[in-house]
């Protein structure tokens, strides 16, 4: 299917499922306002969004909302609206003397237009007798352009146009916008109607129809007009948009003022006579030479529009030259009824045009015969009937005179055609210029939107700043503490080595304990002696270590030394077996250390070995 195959479809699936016809909308402006909307969800071909639509009904509402384009404003082009408060309502209105009157807004968008006719209407009635005798009807094909007009609430920005003392006469604040007074809302009536399928609204006084015809194809403005045409009394007014021409509707309205768009309805059967004064027939002047009769003769039969002239019993008694080449009479005619005649009813009925002129005994006009002539080019005829008398007013006959209007007809269809192409260009102007107003409001709040994403961003990142401040200052204490802790580290390896080398040193066996007796130091020479390593013994309890110390012994006076109340150091000579199973004498001296009940003590289990006379002895012997 090709692209314009899929846009149709998708035109016939909006008029199946919501009623809409779009088909007579001006197709270029239409495609540009759907592939929009396209390019708002993401999706490129037509067929793509017709199954959009088919699954999610509630993409209908957002198309709408892009394709009717609603840019309305109280009081729009003011000097038109002027003109009309000023110049034609006040006859209008006089002219209905005490007998309702009746607007219609019709494409009313979000009301403002209704309400401004409200406004001008008090302002010529006072609001009462608009109450009584006035009924503005608001249409529009937009539910949700209706739903706003009802509620007649409008924003600061919006009121701007309404002229400050009408301003402060018709609406009243509510927080921060502005409502249209209620007295005056009773004679608004807002309704949906189809301007393309609807039935219109009748006896209407005056019409406004404002850019909104614009968007609909010659076609289809055409049948509109017509229903308008109808709405209207027959004095009605149509008030249109500035970009709204009617040149190519001219037999149905005609222009009140042109410039601001006021037209007239015309009644539908147009006269198209004409009073002319009678001309009478020269009589012969008094000594007239046979000459001059004969020049005038000449002159009549030479003249270049066609021309007859039939005398009081309706036969032909002159046929000039043009004539007889366009009607192919001969001379032979002279003397004939004229209703014998085929050009009395062909290209059109003339038998009567002559019978209403001699019984008005005034001009008529009969315009716009075409009369076609074989290989010759048609030709375009006004016809003119000339009642002829004389000087009492006795009707001596009648001339038909056909004037060749063929140039100027050509000419003004051309004119009328390069009207059509101007109003054409014109309204696509208009509405693309409307387009761009409504694209404008939306990237307008798009630009508000990212204002606003942005200053969230900013305070965020101010946020972040502040948070970050405070983790550096914390990373900073943090690296303060750090050192500390390095430095007094430092300090406990420098005394943990310091300790060691004096625990290495000693020449007995030296075990520390905490207070749940578990090993936290065991010098070398305590190795030597039991066998045990310095890395078996740490963190292990004592009395589970298995050494030839008989350390039930050493258990009592352990748990005295570490009691809350210190005691002075104990000391006690014991039997053991040393690593290598040789028998021997152990001193055991048992002291405390304690920090001034800060930690809990520690004991320190020093192991001498020691001779039978109690005396120091050489532990490998
Ligand atoms: C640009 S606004 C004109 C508003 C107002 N008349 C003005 O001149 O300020 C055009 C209005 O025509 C309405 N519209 C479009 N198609 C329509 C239709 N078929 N029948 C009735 N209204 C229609 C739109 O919904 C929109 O509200």
């Amino acid at each position: 299917m090709s692209d314009d195959d899929d846009f149709l479809a998708l035109l016939r699936h909006i008029k199946e499922q919501r009623g809409f016809d779009f088909t007579g909308y001006k197709r270029a402006s239409l495609v540009r306002r759907v592939q929009r909307r396209m390019s708002m969800v993401g999706l490129p071909t037509y067929e793509e969004y017709l199954d959009r639509l088919m699954l999610q009904p509630e993409e209908f509402k957002e198309l709408f909302d892009t394709t009717l384009i609603n840019v309305t404003s109280f009081f729009r082009d003011a000097d038109a609206w002027e003109h009309l408060r000023e110049e034609l309502l006040p006859p209008l209105l006089k002219g209905r003397d005490g007998q309702p009157v009746r607007l219609w807004s019709a494409g009313c968008a979000s009301g403002q237009e209704a309400y401004t006719m409200a406004m001008v209407l008090a302002e010529l009635l006072g609001v009462e007798e608009v109450r009584e005798r006035v009924k503005i009807y608001a249409t529009d094909i937009d539910e949700d352009a209706l739903a706003q007009a009802r509620q007649a609430s409008y924003t600061a920005t919006q009121l701007e146009t309404v002229p400050g003392d009408l301003a402060e006469k018709y609406f009243e604040a509510a927080g921060d916008r502005y409502v249209f007074r209620k007295e005056l809302r009773r004679s608004v009536i807002f309704g949906r109607n189809d301007l393309v399928q609807d039935a219109p609204i009748s006896h209407v006084d005056l019409l406004a129809c404002r850019n909104t015809l614009m968007y609909f194809n010659a076609e289809t403005q055409a049948q509109i007009l017509n229903r308008m045409h109808f709405a209207l009394r027959p004095d009605g007014i149509l008030f249109l948009g500035k970009a709204e021409m009617l040149l190519s509707h001219s037999t149905s309205f005609r222009p009140i003022e042109l410039r601001r768009r006021f037209f007239q309805k015309v009644a539908t059967e147009p006269r198209d006579r004409r009073a002319l004064v009678p001309p009478i027939l020269p009589s012969p002047l008094p000594g007239e030479s046979h000459d001059v009769a004969r020049l005038r003769a000449a002159a009549l039969l030479s003249s270049a529009a066609a021309q007859v002239v039939l005398d009081a019993t309706g036969r032909l008694s002159v046929v000039n030259n043009r004539a007889m080449h366009l009607f192919g009479l001969t001379t032979r005619d002279v003397g004939r009824l004229f209703q014998d005649l085929e050009m009395s009813y062909r290209p059109v009925e003339l038998r009567t045009h002559i019978d209403d002129t001699l019984a008005e005994r005034r001009s008529t006009w009969l315009r716009d015969v075409d009369l076609a002539r074989g290989h010759a080019d048609p030709v375009s005829l006004d016809i003119q009937f000339v009642p002829l008398t004389d000087d009492e007013g006795a009707t001596l006959g009648l001339t038909i005179i056909f004037n060749d209007v063929t140039q100027h007809r050509q000419l003004q269809r051309e004119l009328e055609h390069a009207n059509r192409q101007l109003e054409t260009a014109y309204e696509e102007l208009q509405s693309t210029n409307e387009e761009l107003e409504t694209t404008n409001e939306e990237l307008q709040s798009t630009v508000e939107e990212l204002e606003t994403t942005n200053e969230e961003l900013q305070s965020t990142n101010e946020e972040l700043e502040t948070m970050n401040e405070e983790l550096q200052s914390m990373n900073d204490e943090l690296q303060y503490t750090n050192e500390a802790l390095r430095d007094r580290q430092d300090e406990v390896d420098r005394l943990n080595a310091f300790m060691s080398s004096v625990l290495s040193s000693l020449n007995s066996g030296v075990a520390v304990v905490d207070s749940d007796l578990r090993v936290l130091a065991w010098n070398a020479r305590a190795e030597d002696l039991w066998g045990v390593r310095t890395d078996e013994a740490v963190g292990q309890h004592l009395l589970a270590l298995d050494i030839g110390l008989p350390l039930d012994q050493v258990r009592a006076p352990l748990r005295v030394q570490l009691a809350a109340e210190p005691v002075g150091p104990q000391s006690f000579v014991i039997d053991a077996v040393n690593r290598r199973g040789r028998s021997l004498q152990v001193r055991v001296t048992l002291t405390d250390i304690r920090n001034h009940g800060a930690t809990a003590p520690v004991a320190v289990l020093a192991m001498e070995v020691v001779n039978a006379e109690g005396r120091r002895a050489d532990a490998t012997a």
